[in-house]
């Protein structure tokens, strides 16, 4: 008889399990997913405008095209103006929240600029949530950009196998597996809503190491997550790993992480990584099925987007309405919501 697995607090052995199906095996993951995010989240999905403001980046990752040492990049940042530009865009099209990302820049200037941009934003849209993902930072800047009115951070910690990370970094002090997790420790104290999330189909990751990120995103408590598969750029050291998985492994083990990790925690938001659409035109669209409810859209100008390209893939995404389509499968779209995570509304509200 089939092993009964439960939600909320599957086994590290369970997970593995979860992890390790294929075919009709995986759609069964994958409604039970989809499933347990409708019981347990509002039921809607949630949409964020996303406004890439730099690809200027002090890290060197060998997996990422805008990685320090990638000379074939054209670095840029974007003006206040267009950055404001891009908020008045997320909010005429009732997107909710606009997530600001960013290369990781660590300097007195950046920390400004990013401060004056909140703020803007917040005086001109009180009613736009803010999302962060502008790398490791200083306690003091978390806690500048909070009172300046950000709500959210993303930090994804790309993976929590010590093994992996070495792999996939310089070793320096630049790079630290470590200090990734004080981060993010420093971010839940702040009071963030925090998301972190990891790269599925690394070379030499296994489904153990997956199940181990799960279980710490657990431990930390975790509110959202964006979870996406990894895809070479040639422009960086590990595009030529004999290693990397197949692409319909990369593809279906992203789609069991999603479940899976729905099922270890309910009520968090996932978002349905723009990197899933690189493996199929209806990458998104599968995300959703499998248990994310999140959905970004970009708004990065036009003439930006060809310099910020974290992995190669194919113009067609770009032009594909996804919301329609979701629509025509009957998910409801939560126009103009802010999509606070439930998990974090739960969490936060036991404290008072
Ligand atoms: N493939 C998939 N995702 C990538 N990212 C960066 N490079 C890649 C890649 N080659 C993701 C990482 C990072 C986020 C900004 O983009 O998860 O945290």
């Amino acid at each position: 008889m089939e092993k009964e697995i439960s939600t909320f607090n599957p086994s590290k052995e369970d997970l593995v399990l979860l992890l390790a199906k294929r075919s009709m095996q995986a759609h069964q993951v994958w409604a039970r997913g989809y499933e347990t995010c409708k019981q347990n989240t509002a039921g809607v999905i949630y949409l964020r405008g996303l406004a890439e403001i730099s690809n200027i980046c002090g890290k060197d990752c060998y997996y990422c095209g805008i990685r320090k040492s990638n000379e074939a990049v054209e670095r840029y940042t974007m003006c206040k103006e267009d950055i404001l530009l891009a908020a008045a865009q997320a909010h005429k099209n009732n997107l909710g929240s606009i997530t600001l990302q960013s290369g990781e820049v660590k300097s007195p200037d950046f920390t400004n600029f990013a401060e004056e941009i909140i703020k803007e934003i917040k005086m001109n849209f009180p009613d736009l949530k803010i999302v962060l993902s502008f790398g490791e930072q200083s306690k003091d800047t978390y806690k500048l950009w909070k009172a300046a009115g950000a709500d959210r951070y993303l930090l994804k910690i790309e993976t929590t196998s010590q093994r992996l990370y070495s792999m996939l970094h310089p070793q320096n002090v630049t790079h630290s597996l470590e200090k990734r997790k004080k981060a993010l420790a420093a971010l839940k104290e702040t009071g963030y809503q925090v998301g972190s999330g990891i790269m599925v189909g690394l070379p030499g990751q296994n489904l153990s190491d997956i199940a181990n990120d799960i279980l710490f995103f657990k431990e930390i408590d975790m509110d959202m997550a964006g979870i996406g598969p990894y895809i070479e750029h040639s422009q960086t050291p590990l595009a030529g790993n004999e290693e990397i998985p197949p692409e319909e492994t990369r593809l279906v083990l992203t789609l069991n992480t999603i479940a899976a990790l729905r099922i270890a925690m309910p009520s968090i938001n996932i978002a349905a990584a723009t990197s899933l659409d690189a493996l199929n035109k209806y990458g998104k669209e599968m995300a959703v099925s499998a248990g994310a409810n999140v959905i970004m859209i970009n708004l990065t100008p036009e003439g930006h987007r060809k310099n910020y390209r974290l992995y190669e893939r194919g113009l067609d995404e770009l032009d594909k309405n996804v919301l329609a389509q979701l629509e025509s499968y009957g998910e409801k779209i939560a126009y103009g919501a802010g999509g606070d995570s439930l998990h974090f509304i739960n969490r936060t509200r036991l404290s008072f």
